[in-house]
């Protein structure tokens, strides 16, 4: 008999065949709206694999009702939507798709940080609302990237791939991490610094590391005023890393000078969030990882981890 499985979203139509070659497939058949909870409480009963995205909370109660569920397979690296205690306790794996999003991840990381700096998206909306009248010394000036100082917080694989793009910019690197790696400090030319010299002296702050009980709020009104006036912050990683309310205060205040962020504690961002009416904040709707190739591969990843651990193989991304 095959093994069932049940995928939270419309997937390629290439992935969903391949997992229909082994299993028995159900899945929520919409883009771009998430399975509602009472459908996949159902869904999940029945189930030997669950095929899901970031949206999904997999947490304690749901994976009560799967009885017969051997294995979470995540499309993301993060996954702090999934309780992993619980699932282990179960004898439920959990797997997540590392590695293939790292270089796809580091570029948006570039990207905002470059569009904050240089008010890349204030500076088109200021010509599309037809306020270009001339051009004039100081307008629309923003803050220089080449030769400046970046700081990353959380050096895995996508701080270390930002910080090979931060060398093409002359830039110096500091970087803060719970371990220091001194191999990758020499290979990449960079330096490990404590947190406030960071936060003190970088002209660029970029969060990468993982959301978890102690990373929440790791970015707050101290942080942020410890960092000079002229500074940019980042947030590629999850959102409740930073906080929110106190970010929008120290941007109003003039503490830091601007940020770019594509993650959120909750998503979808409401449009009438207060870092929404700020000029100097570049806010994305999640989309690190979102180029064809690079979504493509997560979803194929994903399928694999779900294949091997339905078929009695350790999957190659199991998260403990
Ligand atoms: C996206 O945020 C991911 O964790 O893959
Ligand atoms: C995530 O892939 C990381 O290790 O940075």
């Amino acid at each position: 008999m095959k093994p069932k499985i049940y995928i939270s979203r419309k997937l390629p139509e290439p992935i969903v065949s391949r997992l229909a070659e082994v299993c028995e497939v159900k899945m929520w058949d919409k883009e771009e709206e998430p399975v509602p909870r009472e459908i996949l409480e159902k869904e999940i009963q029945g189930v030997d694999g669950l095929y899901c995205l970031l949206t999904e909370t997999i947490d304690r109660p749901l994976l009560e009702l799967g009885t017969r569920l051997k294995i979470v397979s995540n499309m993301a690296v993060g996954y702090n939507n999934i309780d992993v205690v619980a699932a282990n306790e179960k004898g439920i794996m959990v797997t997540n798709t590392p590695g293939v999003l790292t270089e796809t991840t580091a570029d948006l990381t570039f990207a905002l940080l470059m569009a904050a700096s240089r008010r890349v998206v204030e500076a088109s909306d200021y010509l599309r609302e037809g306020n270009w009248k001339t051009w004039s010394p100081m307008q629309l000036t923003g803050q220089d990237i080449y030769g400046a100082t970046l700081g990353i917080f959380g050096l895995g694989r996508i701080g270390e791939a930002l910080a090979r793009r931060a060398s093409g910019f002359d830039m110096k690197v500091y970087y803060h991490n719970r371990s220091r790696k001194r191999e990758v400090e020499e290979q990449l030319g960079i330096e490990y610094v404590d947190k406030g010299k960071l936060l003190r002296e970088s002209d660029f702050v970029c969060v990468l590391m993982p959301f978890t009980p102690e990373t929440k709020n790791y970015i707050g009104a101290e942080e942020l005023s410890l960092m000079k006036p002229t500074a940019v912050l980042v947030n590629t990683a999850r959102g409740g890393i930073v906080n929110e309310e106190e970010l929008y205060q120290a941007l109003i205040k003039g503490v830091i000078w601007g940020a770019g962020i594509d993650v959120f504690e909750e998503e979808p961002l409401r449009t009438d969030h207060p870092l929404l009416s700020l000029p100097n904040v570049v806010a994305l709707p999640h989309i690190g990882s979102a180029s064809v190739n690079t979504r493509l591969k997560m979803a194929s990843l994903a399928a694999e981890n779900l294949l091997q651990g339905l078929q009695g193989e350790t999957p190659k991304n199991l998260v403990k």
